[in-house]
């Protein structure tokens, strides 16, 4: 079987590919445009690391790029493809909704164009918890209202659930969506708390604590999103129209300064210097996945403690960076 994963150098497709390495089953492909949204040194690191594997096939490419996106398909045809490239934060949409509609709307269209042209057997692409929105009951559930992102990075995803599921309609081309609740764990991306906090306490630098840290994430560790992601490849929806959508998330949500900090002060044996700033533009103030409906599909449902995912983070981070 033949598999794509896109966005193969970012922080979940390498953990996924590296998980497909090593099941006997697939052969793995990636594609990554490698853009400097953050260091492109941890890119490239993680993909040296993939290319150690003789059965990993590489090709730098950007999804919005049809056709060198249709030549790709066109000789490698594949039986599943996994859609991860995309441009991530919530944030840094605020002030850059360009490259948001750029590689998360024009660049899914792309996907779906090919996917249907090369007649894929499942896609499933990445979404956000953040369609959920302001919400005022949890845990979140698939079937509550997505209509009001308050972010464009959300609204990019939820337009990407909603042209997928016209592609499974018209052209029946199978499609699963994910909603990832606040994904952690090692080479982890630098743009998020984890890693930020942990780099600034660790130099004992200040950091920006968020609506002062009185709001809660459900933390999802990498390796039960992969495990997720593997579990559900060949399971596509059976229905009529075959499309579904499932959250994924440890199912826990967790006070950001009273838990999550602590945690990190914990491991690390060292105190946090905070600056408190008000709520950021966009931020939703809790997440908390309900998983039912993923384990009831794959028998599976995130599981890691956040405190030993959170040690498993700060040991690779003083490896890495030599701390
Ligand atoms: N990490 C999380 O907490 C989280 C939560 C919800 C959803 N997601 C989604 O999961 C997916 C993976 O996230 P991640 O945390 O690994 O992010 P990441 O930024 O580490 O990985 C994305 C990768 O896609 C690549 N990419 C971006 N645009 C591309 C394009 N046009 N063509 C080819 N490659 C491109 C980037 O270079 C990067 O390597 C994304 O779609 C993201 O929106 C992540």
């Amino acid at each position: 079987m033949k598999i794509l994963i896109t966005g193969c150098a970012g922080f979940i497709g390498f953990h996924l590919v590296q998980k497909l390495l090593s099941k006997k089953n697939y052969k793995v492909f990636g594609i990554d445009n490698l853009n400097t949204y953050y260091d492109v040194k941890l890119k490239n690191d993680r993909l040296k690391i993939l290319k150690q594997n003789k059965n990993f096939y590489f090709e730098k490419i950007d999804i919005s790029k049809l056709n060198k996106l249709k030549q790709n398909f066109l000789n490698n045809k594949y039986d599943y493809v996994i859609n991860l490239a995309a441009q991530a934060g919530v944030r840094y949409s605020i002030t850059n909704p360009d490259t948001y509609f750029e590689n998360n709307i024009s660049g899914f269209y792309n996907i779906l164009e090919v996917s249907k042209k090369f007649k894929i057997k499942h896609l499933i692409f990445a979404s956000t918890s953040s369609v959920y929105g302001d919400q005022s009951k949890w845990p979140l559930k698939e079937n509550y209202n997505t209509d009001k992102p308050l972010s464009f990075y959300a609204a990019t995803k939820k337009i990407n659930e909603v042209m997928a599921y016209s592609y499974s309609n018209i052209y029946k081309l199978p499609c699963t969506g994910l909603r990832f609740f606040t994904v952690y764990g090692p080479y982890g991306r630098p743009d998020m708390a984890l890693f930020k906090f942990v780099k600034n306490i660790n130099s004992a630098k200040r950091i920006n604590l968020f609506n002062s840290g009185n709001h809660y994430r459900d933390f999802t560790y990498v390796d039960d999103i992969v495990e997720s992601i593997i579990r559900l490849i060949n399971k596509p929806s059976k229905e009529k129209i075959p499309y579904d959508v499932f959250n994924i998330g440890g199912s826990k949500p967790h006070h950001l300064k009273k838990t999550f900090l602590r945690y990190i002060e914990k491991i690390l044996g060292k105190k946090a210097m905070i600056i408190n700033l008000p709520m950021q533009m966009g931020d939703i103030f809790k997440t908390h996945a309900d998983t039912k409906k993923l384990q009831n599909k794959i028998n599976y449902k995130p599981k890691t403690n956040l405190e030993n995912g959170i040690n498993n983070f700060i040991i690779w981070y003083k490896k890495y960076f030599k701390k």
